[in-house]
């Protein structure tokens, strides 16, 4: 067995008694959208901190736990808070909650987070479903033995965003009028947000939005053969694409406020796809 296997066995091992409900769907909850968790039905929460060996993660606005319960009918694991590359963790550690959300019962994954807009026909307060995603920026969570217990070791991925899944978030956002846009989903490591030309190469290498998380999740569950579906809140224009500075504070106020949109559709997807 591999490192990296006991060490997830032994996390859920540490927290398998305190689960009530088997997930059908983990939901990872972005920039701005933290408090979603906070209107479901919880039935209970683990903090990040209390399981032993797990990372924790240090962005403001970003709090660190497990909330379950149920959307409507369906069964939720819902992470208040994602762990990312740039805080310091190694890759292994950055998808061990994702892979933990597996092992407690959930097939479906589905991403949520803030990105930069780097298509010139997206605006701030957009939401793009992703269709696609370059991750070659950072690091794969594959890189090592291959956890045989987990999936193969050269997964295709062809079809990383399920388009079943990727068709209910269409008709969704179409039943409830809330438009959708479509893309391809680009992550750097940050946490420094890009430079003009950095943003020019995106762009010219097929991505409609940049961010600093998602896609190695992405990778660690279509290794596991985890039905995956993202949304991207587009939060801002990325940089050199107007006039102004970026900030955090900007990404989440513009995530705040069309959180309630995001929420709902959201909400009405998961009761589809439950
Ligand atoms: N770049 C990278 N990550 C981001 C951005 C951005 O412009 N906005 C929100 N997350």
């Amino acid at each position: 067995m591999t490192a990296v296997y006991e060490r997830l066995q032994n996390c859920y091992k540490n927290i398998q008694d305190q689960i009530c409900v088997r997930p059908k769907v983990a939901l990872v909850l972005g920039s701005g959208l933290g408090d979603y968790a906070d209107g479901i039905r919880i039935e209970s929460t683990l903090d990040y901190h209390e399981i032993s060996g797990f990372p924790v993660s240090t962005v403001s606005g970003h709090k660190g736990r497990f909330v379950f319960g149920y959307v409507k009918d369906v069964p939720v694991v819902i992470m208040q808070g994602r762990v990312h590359y740039y805080e310091g963790y190694p890759m292994e550690d950055v998808v061990l909650p994702i892979r933990l959300m597996k092992m407690m019962g959930a097939e479906i994954l589905f991403l949520t987070n803030a990105a930069g807009g780097v298509n010139y026909d997206f605006h701030a307060g957009d939401f793009m479903m992703i269709t696609d995603q370059i991750s070659d920026f950072v690091p794969s969570p594959l890189i090592g033995p291959n956890v045989e217990e987990l999936g193969e070791r050269f997964p295709d991925m062809s079809h990383i965003y399920d388009p079943k899944l990727c068709q209910v978030l269409r008709e969704t956002s179409h039943d409830l009028g809330i438009s959708l846009k479509e893309g391809t989903y680009l992550q750097l490591t940050g946490p420094n947000f890009e430079s003009p030309h950095e943003v020019r190469m995106c762009r010219i290498l097929g991505a409609d939005a940049v961010g600093m998380s998602t896609a190695c999740e992405a990778v660690a569950a279509n290794h596991m053969k985890m039905r995956i579906c993202g949304i991207s809140c587009i939060s801002n224009m990325a940089c050199g694409m107007t006039e102004q500075p970026l900030s955090h504070t900007e990404v989440k106020e513009t995530a705040d406020q069309v959180a309630p949109r995001f929420k709902e559709l959201i909400t009405e997807a998961i009761v589809r796809m439950g």
